[in-house]
């Protein structure tokens, strides 16, 4: 039995508590919040679980050996370095700190004390993201010759972060998760219209070094609610919804060729297939509550999680050059 503490009772924090109640092998044993509101709400749903207003008391309760951190992004680094220092287990939502040499430093420490510290990408968990990768590992997609993602919305405008730091780490985390290798250089252009230096618009584009690219488009400043990614392959292509409620893959049996070998113009001709379109069956299963089992496996096993402080780091890597790329008008920056 792990005795976990959620940190951060928001807008997120109850889908952690929510989930991790949901499995035996697990106790939420304290909640903590300086928010005494959010406690309360939290206590409402759940009278049997502590709560506590000091993340001290969190880290001196020698009867948790968890904790799961889902506080804006700015505290991650400091509580996560506090929590992995007092010995716990330690899960930190995205992105996992704010700097590279941050996620570096809880990497460090969790290996140093031979702890589990995973990051919360949530999608690499959830089935339509599990198929896609099965998908284009077998090749029927062919050379992914690009991605395009949107992820849109009115809101939630973030006070600390920019659009591109709070949702792009979802299709970061995705892309790294399906594609073989990491890109090499990042550009990023966005526009901040409702606060002031905090981007609401953001478009990131990710450079692979076989000439591969994805463009991420982020933004809280939409009519319309978008989770969708495109993934276009030399013989099929891919749409990925996340809004639509059952067929959340297509696979589009289309595409393009040129002719091999031609003479003059009039010889030229592009070649369409438009063949038929079919979309996978996918089991539903809360990706969070898949999350939460990995957590507590990776523990108990002492595994590598699918998301760990070194996919973390990846993430938060690109978003540094992303917003270094940002602050030059969108010029190409090197990933480290
Ligand atoms: N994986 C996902 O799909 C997903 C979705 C939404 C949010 N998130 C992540 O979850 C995290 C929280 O986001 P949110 O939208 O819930 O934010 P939120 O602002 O709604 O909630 C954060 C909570 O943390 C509390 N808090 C702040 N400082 C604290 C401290 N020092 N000690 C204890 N509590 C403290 C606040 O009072 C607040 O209740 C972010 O990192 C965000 O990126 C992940």
């Amino acid at each position: 039995m792990v005795n976990i503490a959620v940190v951060g009772c928001g807008y997120w924090g109850p889908n952690l508590i929510r989930n991790f109640r949901s499995l035996s092998e697990c106790r939420v044993k304290l909640v903590c919040d300086i928010d005494k509101d959010r406690l309360a709400h939290v206590r409402g749903l759940y009278p049997e679980v502590e709560a506590t207003t000091e993340f001290d008391r969190v880290l001196e309760d020698a009867a948790i050996d968890a904790v799961a951190i889902v506080t804006p992004a700015r505290f991650h680094f400091e509580m996560g370095k506090k929590s992995l220092q007092a010995g716990k287990h330690t899960f930190i939502e995205k992105p996992l700190a704010c700097t590279g040499l941050e996620c570096a430093q809880l990497i460090e420490l969790a290996k140093n004390r031979n702890l589990t510290l995973m990051v919360g990408h949530t999608f690499v968990y959830s089935q339509p993201v599990r198929k896609i990768k099965e998908i284009i590992d077998c090749g029927s997609l062919g050379e992914i010759q690009y991605i395009s993602a949107r992820r849109l919305n009115l809101g939630l405008f973030q006070k600390d972060i920019n659009v591109a730091w709070d949702l792009a780490p979802h299709d970061i985390s995705i892309i790294l998760h399906v594609m073989k290798e990491a890109p090499v250089s990042v550009n990023c252009q966005g526009k901040a219209h409702i606060t002031p230096d905090i981007e609401d618009v953001t478009n990131i584009t990710l450079n692979f070094a076989n000439g591969g690219f994805a463009t991420i488009h982020s933004s809280w400043l939409d009519p319309n609610k978008v989770r969708e990614m495109t993934f276009v392959g030399t013989e099929k292509m891919l749409v990925y919804d996340d809004v639509e409620p059952m067929e959340k893959i297509r696979i589009y049996d289309k595409r393009v060729k040129t002719p091999p070998h031609y003479n003059t113009f009039a010889e030229f001709h592009y070649s369409y297939h438009y063949g038929d379109m079919h979309s996978p069956y996918l089991k539903q299963v809360e990706p969070l509550k898949v999350e939460c089992e990995h957590f507590l496996d990776c523990i108990k096993t002492g595994a590598t999680p699918h998301s760990s402080g070194i996919e973390g780091l990846k993430v938060v890597q690109i978003l540094e050059a992303a917003t270094k790329s940002l602050k030059n008008s969108g010029g190409r920056v090197k990933i480290s």
